[in-house]
């Protein structure tokens, strides 16, 4: 029997990613080829003509799994019924602005999407922020969410752990396919810590721990984490603009493995609000190894954590306490 269309929200739909990320939703890359969907789409007034334009473009491509297009600036027509919200609308930053700026800027959007998700998504939404400063983004929407369980709102870290495989990849020469298991800790920022210390390869004689193939530690402590750290910054530098067709096929995988769930000795990374695991402050949305079933994350525990890497859990969690507080002054 056919499955029932799932309502999937998108914010800034009108935007890069959301040109890149509605088309995947709608072939069944995000909740699989069997799923119907009707897409929500949502931007501010001054892109309605754009959004709108998207709109018409999804109707021509006539996918079969389509059963439907909300596209609109209203808010609550927007949040009202939809069991996934990718959080994509943020205000970017220009020429001349303090990150302050940009901060209070998107703490307030973040909060008054919270309480439209709240009143109006269907009960167990699942929400996902790709809008920059992800964490911190994530974290204002669930404080002002309160009646969404914590462990349904989470940020974008995948497409910053996929980087780690395909930097893996590229230098082993191997299918990125056959890497698994690198870790994104912390931020979706330069701060992030890209750890391979638990990493794995697949080889003709069995799974290979990536530090003995690579067997150059200069290059797994130095320029691997830079690359995976600086490349935002450096797709922005190739293409004048930031990345859009990978953060939204990472969307697609975020969303995709929490609902369908992670292949069995696999995890993922994910931006989440948690309970302290690996001595890092709770109170944050940081970016943790998780393993999904049944629609559920779960931290992957008891990974040993050794000093240099423990400096860098360290300072990316620091940064994120710095943005909440920024966050919060923003508010007050
Ligand atoms: P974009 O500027 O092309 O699109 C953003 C869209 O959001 C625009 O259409 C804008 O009109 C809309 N918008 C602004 N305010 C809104 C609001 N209040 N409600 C709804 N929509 C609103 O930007 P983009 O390239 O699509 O990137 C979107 C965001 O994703 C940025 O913050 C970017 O930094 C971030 N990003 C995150 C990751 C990640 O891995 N977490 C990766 C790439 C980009
Ligand atoms: C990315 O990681 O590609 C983006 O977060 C970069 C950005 O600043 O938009």
């Amino acid at each position: 029997m056919a499955k029932e269309p799932v309502r999937v929200l998108v914010t800034g739909a009108a935007g890069q990613i959301g040109y890149a990320l509605v088309p995947m939703i709608a072939r069944g890359v995000m909740l699989g080829p069997d799923q119907p969907v009707i897409l929500h789409m949502l931007d501010i007034p001054p892109a309605a003509e754009a959004l709108n334009g998207v709109k018409m473009e999804l109707v021509d491509a006539a996918f079969p799994l389509l059963k439907g297009v909300v596209a609109t600036t209203d808010v609550v027509e927007a949040c009202t019924g939809v069991s996934i919200a990718v959080m994509v609308g943020g205000f970017p930053r220009k020429e001349g602005m303090e990150r302050k700026d940009v901060m209070s800027k998107n703490v307030a959007i973040y909060k008054s999407q919270a309480s439209a998700l709240e009143s109006y998504a269907a009960a167990n939404c699942k929400v996902l922020v790709v809008a920059n400063p992800a964490n911190t983004n994530a974290l204002i929407l669930k404080e002002f969410a309160p009646s969404i369980s914590e462990k349904n709102i989470t940020c974008l870290t995948r497409l910053d752990h996929n980087r780690a495989l395909g930097q893996v990849s590229e230098r082993l020469n191997v299918p990125v396919s056959d890497v698994k298991n690198v870790i994104i800790w912390g931020n979706h920022s330069s701060t992030q810590y890209p750890d391979v210390n638990h990493a794995t390869v697949k080889t003709p004689a069995g799974e290979k721990p990536v530090r003995e193939l690579v067997a150059n530690d200069e290059w797994l402590h130095g320029e691997f984490i830079t690359t995976v750290q600086q490349r935002g910054a450096a797709i922005i530098k190739a293409r004048k603009l930031s990345s859009a067709l990978s953060a939204a096929s990472s969307a697609c995988d975020h969303i995709r493995d929490w609902v369908l769930g992670t292949p069995e000795g696999t995890w993922v990374s994910m931006g989440v609000y948690f309970d302290g695991s690996y001595n890092v402050p709770a109170g944050l949305i940081y970016s943790f190894p998780v393993t999904c079933c049944n629609g559920v994350w779960t931290i992957v525990q008891g990974l040993p954590i050794d000093d240099l890497s423990r400096k860098k859990l360290d300072l990316t969690a620091e940064e994120l306490t710095e943005e909440k507080a920024l966050a919060y002054s923003c508010l007050s």
